[in-house]
């Protein structure tokens, strides 16, 4: 309780400044710095995640196994660093200014949007992602079909574009975009839509139309918008809370898969990894929950698209002592991904293994429902990079991310056919 009372003071004093912004005004990162926090143990990781939870100072980026990444606001690095000392632990700085990358991905995002063109040199806005899928929907109205997953709490619709060249293929579900602030996630899964339809290139058409493809390019849709509006490092929903002033939940932590067990997420609404009321409280997870489980036998393989950290991960979230019985495959499938993404010139070296393995324990998310509901090849990959620029990713970065993603998914499937996962479930 005691704790409780503390949280819920600090987050009014956060939301007191939140809601003194005026209509146009977006939250500035002046100074604010992102340090790599690596520990030992788990009481270390339960101590720091803690006191990450301080938001008006702190926000947890990222979490790799005994790393943690954490912005700070640049009043709080006396703060931090004696907790450093008191938990034992130690921290690099690897962001000096994030608002100087804010302001530099804006500067590019502008140049590009005042002749109104969509492209993938910059980051689009939902408004311009939505308006290229309905030119794409009337440019290819035979191989392509729009679907809609639901609304979003605020109303807004959540759309998905179905690619299909023929019948009787195997199907892969994108889901991406479900953390608001990864924009790395849509501009690939839109660049991937683009490739499948106009490239020339004989494997990409291969990859094309030897699969049905039912992509979900941005999932929390709220919370992407309230990041190129408002807070560009937002990662939850925008739904408020009864019990706390912080607003929103971590999505991927709010399927209804081991919801909660195993210290898999956070009951502290004000953290970035708060796992919600109850499990599918969130409009736009309930909506993608039902979708998988209503068309399961249409999809051979799920992927939900994350940044950053370049992983590629597995079931299970909530255990590492345990492994679905055909881990081994995805394994393989994970390796083949890996080794044909480091082929390439850039040489991205990306990492895999199960969630729990490479992490930490994480429930509720949507690979880990999606397995249960038989999708037995069920992977989060998270895209570039492993700590330089990450969620600020620079524009110059989104084809080279997306190539790797299409020569890795391409590994994969070809993976995923030979060891026998492309059959067909039902007829359709
Ligand atoms: C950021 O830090 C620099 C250097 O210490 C300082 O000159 C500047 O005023 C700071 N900016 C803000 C907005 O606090
Ligand atoms: C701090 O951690 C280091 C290893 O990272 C260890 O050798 C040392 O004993 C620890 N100190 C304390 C006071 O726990
Ligand atoms: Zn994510």
């Amino acid at each position: 309780m005691e704790v409780n009372r503390y949280l819920v003071a600090l987050t009014l004093v956060v939301l007191a400044q939140g809601a003194s912004l005026g209509q146009d005004e977006k939250l500035r990162y002046d100074n604010y710095s992102v340090y790599k926090v690596k520990y030992e143990t788990p009481e270390q990781r339960n101590l720091l995640t803690k006191f990450a939870e301080d938001r008006e100072n702190f926000r947890l980026w990222s979490e790799a196994k005994n790393e943690l990444h954490l912005m700070i606001s640049p009043g709080a690095l006396s703060k931090l660093e004696s907790e450093i000392q008191k938990i034992n632990v130690t921290a690099e700085v690897f962001i000096g200014n994030v608002q100087s990358l804010i302001d530099l991905e804006e500067e590019a995002n502008l140049k590009l949007s005042s002749d109104g063109s969509f492209g993938w040199k910059k980051y689009n806005t939902l408004a311009e992602i939505y308006e290229w899928l309905d030119g794409i929907l009337v440019a290819y109205p035979v191989i392509t079909e729009s679907f809609i997953l639901g609304q979003s709490y605020e109303g807004r619709t959540i759309r998905g574009i179905k690619i299909s060249y023929k019948s009787n293929n195997p199907g892969v579900l994108i889901e991406s975009n479900i953390h608001a602030r990864e924009w790395i996630t849509s501009a690939t899964a839109t660049w991937l839509i683009n490739e499948f339809l106009t490239s020339q290139d004989e494997g990409v058409r291969n990859l094309a139309e030897n699969h049905d493809w039912y992509i979900v390019p941005v999932l929390n849709v709220d919370g992407f918008v309230y990041t190129h509006e408002k807070d560009r490092m937002w990662r939850k929903t925008r739904q408020p809370s009864d019990i706390s002033s912080c607003i929103g939940v971590d999505p991927n932590r709010n399927y209804d898969s081991y919801w909660m067990e195993y210290n898999g997420a956070s009951s502290n609404p004000c953290s970035e990894t708060y796992g919600g009321p109850n499990a599918l409280s969130e409009p736009e997870v309930k909506a993608m929950s039902d979708y998988i489980s209503s068309n399961k036998d249409k999809f051979n393989v799920m992927l939900a698209f994350h940044s950053y950290s370049q992983f590629l991960l597995s079931p299970y979230g909530h255990t590492s002592e345990e492994f679905p019985p055909n881990y081994d495959d995805m394994m393989a499938a994970s390796k083949a991904f890996a080794d044909a993404v480091e082929s390439l010139p850039y040489g991205t070296v990306y990492e895999y293994g199960s969630v729990a393995e490479m992490l930490y324990a994480a429930t509720g998310a949507t690979n880990d429902w999606a397995y249960e509901q038989g999708i037995e090849m069920s992977f989060t990959i998270e895209f570039r990079d492993t700590g330089r620029y990450g969620f600020i990713l620079p524009p110059v970065q989104i084809i080279p991310n997306a190539e790797e993603a299409l020569v890795g998914i391409a590994a994969l499937l070809d993976k995923c056919e030979e060891l026998g996962y492309l059959e067909l479930k039902t007829t359709q």
